[in-house]
């Protein structure tokens, strides 16, 4: 985990910096590390790939599996642990914090941001995430709904 975001540098700033945001702010309670180390080191070599044969590559043109495994990582590392895997508030810290059952909430795109800009009740900002990365939270969070 720390040598892939280690080696993430330079163009791959962004992707480092998300990657980072997931160790550094990970918290020590993070549900499945061992998953996470599994295939974030792969991930990067598909990346790497990739970009030699593409050139420099910005974050909006980060491929659509990486980002979603990117925004599977934070969701893991960063929401999990209160809301839980499937978002039901059933995380390790759910009941402590009251976190919300999100698939119950019919929430805006702005309410969810402003959950992760502001912090809300007992959840605290995350206001260090990239926009892409909140955009694919957002997704995942509406497609808790279904279940
Ligand atoms: C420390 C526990 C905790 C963590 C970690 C956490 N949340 Fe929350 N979250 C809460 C609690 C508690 C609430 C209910 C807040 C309230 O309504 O008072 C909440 C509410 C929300 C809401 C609903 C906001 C609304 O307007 O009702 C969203 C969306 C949300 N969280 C998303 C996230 C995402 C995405 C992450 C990860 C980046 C995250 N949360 C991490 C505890 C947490």
């Amino acid at each position: 985990m720390v040598r892939s975001a280690y080696s993430l540098s330079g163009r791959h700033g962004a992707l480092a910096g998300a990657l980072a945001l997931a160790t550094l702010l990970g918290c020590e309670r993070a549900p499945s590390p061992d998953q996470a180390t599994e295939w974030t080191p792969a991930d990067h070599d598909r990346v790497e790939e990739k970009g030699k044969k593409q050139g420099p590559r910005t974050t909006d043109q980060v491929p659509q599996g990486k980002g979603d495994a990117l925004v599977e990582l934070v969701w893991m590392n960063q929401c999990a642990v209160c809301h839980g895997a499937e978002g039901h508030g059933d995380g390790p810290n759910g009941p402590m914090t009251g976190a919300a059952d999100l698939s119950k909430l019919d929430l805006t795109d702005a309410a969810i941001a402003s959950a992760l800009q502001n912090g809300k009740g007992r959840m605290p900002k995350f206001d260090q995430i990239p926009p892409e990365i909140v955009k694919g939270l957002t997704q995942k969070i509406r497609g808790f709904r279904a279940k």
